[in-house]
């Protein structure tokens, strides 16, 4: 378990573009908190990392349950807010995209319930004063921890 603390807005897009930078094909990154934390704005920042022009990613996807983008790889871009739970993921086959060649970021990955792969970066985001954020990275089995490790935000 990591704990980040991010001061401003400008923290939390550097330190969504570093995920962007170092992901790796198949990752799935877990994004919850309330609505207004930030979860999609620390999406948007990943795609900027994963390099996804930025004219692709401008709409906001709140409205919509699933979002693909082109960048260096594929964003397969989920928000289950609408979802009631893992059958409704099923039905529409969205979790066949956690084990494809792109990243998977997911707002609201609790509805997912067990069909979260195991290796997954899971990061939970709460409102402190302002446009601080506090972060709980939930860093899993997998190649995350490490990862976090080398992360410096500082400019
Ligand atoms: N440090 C910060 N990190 C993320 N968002 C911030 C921060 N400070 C202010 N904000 C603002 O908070 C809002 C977060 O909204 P959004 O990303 O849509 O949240 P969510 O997807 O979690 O509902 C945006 O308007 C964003 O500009
Ligand atoms: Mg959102």
């Amino acid at each position: 378990m990591k704990i980040i603390l991010l001061k401003a807005l400008a923290d939390t897009l550097a330190f969504g573009r570093f995920l962007g930078q170092v992901a790796q094909p198949g990752d799935v990154i877990c994004l919850d908190g309330d609505l207004g934390a930030g979860k999609t704005t620390l999406t948007q920042a990943i795609a900027q990392g994963l390099e996804v022009p930025a004219k692709d990613y401008v709409t906001s996807p709140s409205f919509a349950i699933f979002h693909e983008y082109q960048g260096r790889l594929p964003l397969y871009h989920m928000d289950f807010y609408r979802l009631t739970g893992a059958s409704d993921i099923q039905d529409m086959g969205l979790d066949e995209y956690f084990f494809l060649s792109g990243l998977t970021v997911l707002e609201w990955c609790e509805r997912a319930g067990d069909l979260v792969p195991e290796n997954r970066l899971k990061i939970n985001l709460t409102i402190g004063s302002d446009e601080s954020r506090c972060l709980t990275c939930d860093t899993g089995v997998g190649a995350w921890k490490e990862r976090l490790q080398d992360l410096n935000l500082t400019p």
